[in-house]
């Protein structure tokens, strides 16, 4: 069977989608989660971006050891001397260079002609090769490329030392018959093809993007990229758990295999979605909360009667496990120490006991706490709390009554150390408490999204709540979960604040350094 390389790009391509704003200590959790999950190669972000995505690069870069670590660079010299910087610690230095190819793009953004392209290219690929034993080359836009000028360009990238070659769908624009035909193309074309690894990268602006990394995988493709639960710009990129497991449940046509750990790929799923706030759609194919429900009797009676009438992939196949019992308020510290240890959660001593006395509180209020409250409370301790915070609520308190215009007291330490209150009026409970929260914070807000979900089933499942804010001119998203919903609210509003606030002090930090 041929082995397909499963390329990661949830940090990068994923994080880069409107809303997502991922500090390290989650970076650093989702890289080592993917690396369970068996990502061949993880894209840990794009080192030269920011100074947050440098040092995030360059954690991952120095703690993974079973995945090969990669950053993005655009084909200038000063990105991939900044991207060495961050990942020369790694196991097998790698970087991801890349250079718009398609006639609109070289035009209308690059302002260059084909030969500059070439010629900007072979630079970038061979400066970069002073550095790295392994670099990889995308053709952003490749598909809407002249493919005889793909084999111009790879032709002489491949001269200039390059490993990899990378063949984006960046717009989502292909079709499987003709994507799959290109890579036959350069199969076919390119001088030393078979010397590099061959790589596909789609976007899902049709909705194919799937399909679309499957034709390429059958035309001679040795690398699919793509994200977790299929996050990313626009519609998003390929599903990495969704071609894993098409590749495994019809191995009978396709015949190839991947490293993937397809146990892990609930838990994956699950943290991506904690963390990025991206919540998954109930349909989706295999990591849906719907994937696996049967609802119609007659599906019903069938499974009843044999499992395979209705049902193609088992839960189990992806790690979803029969939930074990639930714990409760006589639940002891033995028994949560185990189910964190059988849940795959490494916690320390403090870390344990601080899980364990939120656990008490919670078990309180709540009859049972569940495999999904346990993943929301292990996961958050294992996350070192790197959202300072710069503003704590330490109160929300509302009135509401179907004739009463809503009011909303916060109470909060602010950063000159006091506890200042608030309260004024909203339309509705959650506009009181977020226009209490703007005066607090002192700046202009605009609320882009706001969702609420619960975690698990029942009346009193917790809630979490994600906020998407504009503060000052830049975007951040906030997430907080609360037994209370209006708590998780006013707390997530909070976050999203406490991020912008961390990152201008980080900001502020580096320009003192290099004396601005
Ligand atoms: O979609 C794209 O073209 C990309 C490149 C940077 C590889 O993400
Ligand atoms: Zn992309």
């Amino acid at each position: 069977m041929r082995r397909i390389d499963i390329f990661d790009t949830t940090l990068r391509d994923g994080e880069q989608s409107a809303g997502i704003n991922l500090n390290t200590a989650e970076k650093m959790e989702i890289a080592r989660q993917l690396e369970r999950f068996g990502a061949t190669v993880i894209e840990a972000g794009f080192p030269a971006s920011s100074p947050g995505d440098f040092e995030a690069v360059q954690r991952i870069a120095n703690t993974v050891k079973n995945s090969t670590v990669t950053g993005l660079a655009r084909a200038m010299k000063s990105d991939i001397d900044t991207s060495w910087e961050a990942l020369k610690g790694g196991e097998q230095p790698h970087l991801h260079v890349f250079l718009a190819t398609s006639p609109i793009h070289m035009d209308y953004k690059l302002k260059k002609t084909p030969d500059q392209v070439v010629d900007i290219a072979v630079e970038a690929v061979k400066y970069a090769k002073k550095y790295f034993p392994l670099v990889q080359w995308s053709a952003e836009d490749a598909f809407r490329s002249d493919p005889e000028f793909l084999v111009r360009i790879i032709n002489q990238v491949i001269k200039a030392g390059a490993t990899t070659i990378n063949i984006p769908d960046t717009v989502g624009y292909a079709t499987p018959q003709e994507y799959g035909a290109l890579f036959k193309f350069l199969k076919e074309n390119v001088i030393g093809i078979d010397r590099v690894k061959l790589s596909a990268h789609c976007h899902n602006d049709l909705g194919m993007a799937v399909a679309n990394s499957i034709a390429a995988i059958e035309n001679g493709a040795d690398q699919v990229e793509g994200t977790i639960n299929g996050i990313g710009e626009r519609a998003g990129n390929a599903a990495l758990e969704e071609i894993a497991v098409a590749l495994h449940i019809r191995k009978d046509i396709y015949g190839f295999e991947t490293n993937i750990n397809l146990q892990e790929i609930k838990r994956t799923s699950q943290l991506v979605s904690q963390l990025t706030g991206v919540v998954i759609q109930p349909n989706k194919a295999v990591v849906g909360k719907n994937a696996f429900a049967h609802e119609s009797g007659i599906h019903q009676d069938g499974m009843l009667k044999n499992r395979e009438t209705y049902e193609i992939i088992t839960p189990e196949l992806i790690g979803e496990t029969t939930a074990p019992l639930a714990l409760g308020k006589h639940s002891g510290r033995h028994a949560f120490k185990d189910r964190a240890i059988t849940m795959g959660f490494e916690l320390n001593d403090q870390q344990l006991n601080e899980a364990f006395a939120e656990f008490k509180k919670l078990a309180d209020r709540k009859k049972e706490i569940t495999e999904d409250d346990l993943f929301v409370l292990f996961t958050g301790k294992q996350i070192e709390s790197a959202d300072a915070s710069i503003y704590e609520l330490t109160n929300v308190q509302v009135q509401y009554g179907t004739s009463n215009v809503p009011t909303a007291t916060v109470a909060a330490d602010v950063p000159s150390g006091e506890n200042v209150v608030v309260a004024t009026t909203g339309a509705g409970s959650v506009e009181a408490i977020f226009n209490a929260l703007e005066l607090l914070v002192k700046g202009h807000v605009n609320i882009l999204d706001y969702r609420v979900t619960s975690i698990g089933k029942g009346r009193d499942a917790l809630g979490e709540a994600v906020v998407n804010l504009r503060f000052n001119g830049e975007t951040y998203t906030g997430r907080d979960i609360s037994q209370d919903v209006l708590e998780a609210s006013a707390k997530a509003y909070l976050n999203a604040i406490n991020r912008k606030l961390v990152k201008d002090q980080a900001l502020l930090k580096v320009k003192e350094m290099v004396g601005q």
